[in-house]
């Protein structure tokens, strides 16, 4: 009787203890994570499209052993999508009769042209798979969560349902919300407290520099014509070397330490004024964000989680749910400029008022 009691309270500990533990990582996970925004979710596609991050990351693990520079390219084209009228695949879209899209202007310039073409070829293979369920914006978010793991940061779930914009942003919107890389940290942190990014926060996404390079034009005025004294002499030379003139068209690694790791060296590079961009740089100096650097620097389990939170926020801002927006067939093109697509609609309608 007595034994028969004993396991009985051990099974009623055992519980108890398996209660707490997953009460724990329950709690943890979701202080971590940021509120996730009405219309998206963390299993969207899972009846629709099962194979959607399996199909993207092992394609995605494929082009990355031919050439890991282009996990900072899709990196970079996430957030330029996402700061500039919402993550809502804008800065996918070609040029029409309308003006100039938001791929012409001047910051987005610099994007990689093979990034664009990742993307479309992934929306092929997801949709050759599921059918037009999967949006571009979605699909682009995804590829930039794996072009940080795949160089060694940081794993999380992304959470989808995002639609593709019917529009793109003017040159002016698209200049007004990409800061450039001679801004100050103060008006870095003043620009996106706007989005509602606290400084942790900008210093966080400030740490995606830890991989891919620069053009010589985005640095060469802190060479030229004076040496900005806030950099390191012997990087500033080197740099020299790289750019002989303001406009040398070369480029350069924005984490002189280890350009294609996803890791915490970005910051210990501010640490030694080796910081390619002021916009970098200047968080180093000013007194709001220089204590969270060196945080950055001597822990990176912290920066990686920073940089989750501040990820997922970014990737929620002003985003299409529900039945605005589309899903593209073809992600440089909306679906009414889509002549493949009108004449599939069209067939479709002459079927239709023949019965
Ligand atoms: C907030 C202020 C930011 C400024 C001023 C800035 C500026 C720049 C500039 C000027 C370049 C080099 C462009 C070139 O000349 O080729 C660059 C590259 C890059 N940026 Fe930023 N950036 C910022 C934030 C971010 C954020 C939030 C992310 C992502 C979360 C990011 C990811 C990248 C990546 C991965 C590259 C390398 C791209 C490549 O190798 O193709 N940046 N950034």
């Amino acid at each position: 009787m007595a034994s028969r009691f004993n396991s009985l309270t051990s099974l009623l500990s055992l519980i108890s203890c398996l209660f707490l533990f997953l009460s724990y990582f329950h709690g943890t996970k979701a202080q971590s994570t940021p509120p996730i925004v009405k219309g998206l979710s963390w299993s969207f596609y899972d009846s629709s499209c099962p194979k959607l991050e399996s199909i993207v990351r092992k394609q995605l693990q494929k082009v990355f052993k031919d050439d890991i520079g282009q996990a900072a390219g899709l990196l970079r084209l996430h957030f330029h999508d996402c700061f500039v009228q919402g993550c809502d695949g804008s800065v996918l879209l070609d040029g029409s009769a309308s003006g100039p899209s938001e791929k012409q202007a001047i910051p987005n310039l610099t994007l990689r042209l093979e990034a664009f073409k990742i993307i479309d070829d992934l929306r092929r293979r997801v949709h050759k798979d599921c059918g037009r369920v999967v949006s571009c914006s979605d699909i682009t978010a995804l590829a930039a969560r794996d072009a940080v793991y795949l160089t060694g940061g940081p794993d999380y779930d992304v959470p989808l349902g995002r639609r593709d914009g019917l529009s793109f942003a003017t040159q002016n919107a698209t200049l007004a919300n990409l800061v450039p890389p001679s801004a100050s940290a103060n008006t870095i942190l003043t620009s996106l407290a706007t989005k509602n990014f606290d400084a942790t926060d900008v210093v966080a996404l400030s740490g995606a520099h830890t991989i891919g390079i620069s053009h010589c034009t985005s640095f060469t005025d802190r060479l030229y014509p004076n040496q900005d004294p806030t950099m390191d002499k012997t990087f500033a030379n080197n740099l020299k070397n790289v750019c002989p003139t303001k406009d040398s068209n070369s480029t350069t690694v924005t984490d002189i330490r280890s350009p294609n790791k996803f890791d915490n060296k970005y910051y210990v590079d501010l640490m030694n004024r080796q910081g390619l961009f002021t916009s970098d740089q200047d968080l180093y100096t000013n007194s709001r964000t220089r204590g969270i650097i060196t945080s950055f620097a001597v822990n990176e389990t912290l920066f990686f989680e920073r940089f989750v939170i501040a990820m997922i926020k970014m990737g929620q801002l002003n985003v299409l749910t529900g039945t605005t927006g589309e899903i593209r067939a073809n992600c440089s093109v909306r679906n009414s400029d889509n002549s493949f697509l009108s004449s599939v609609v069209e067939e479709e309608l002459t079927v239709l008022s023949q019965l």
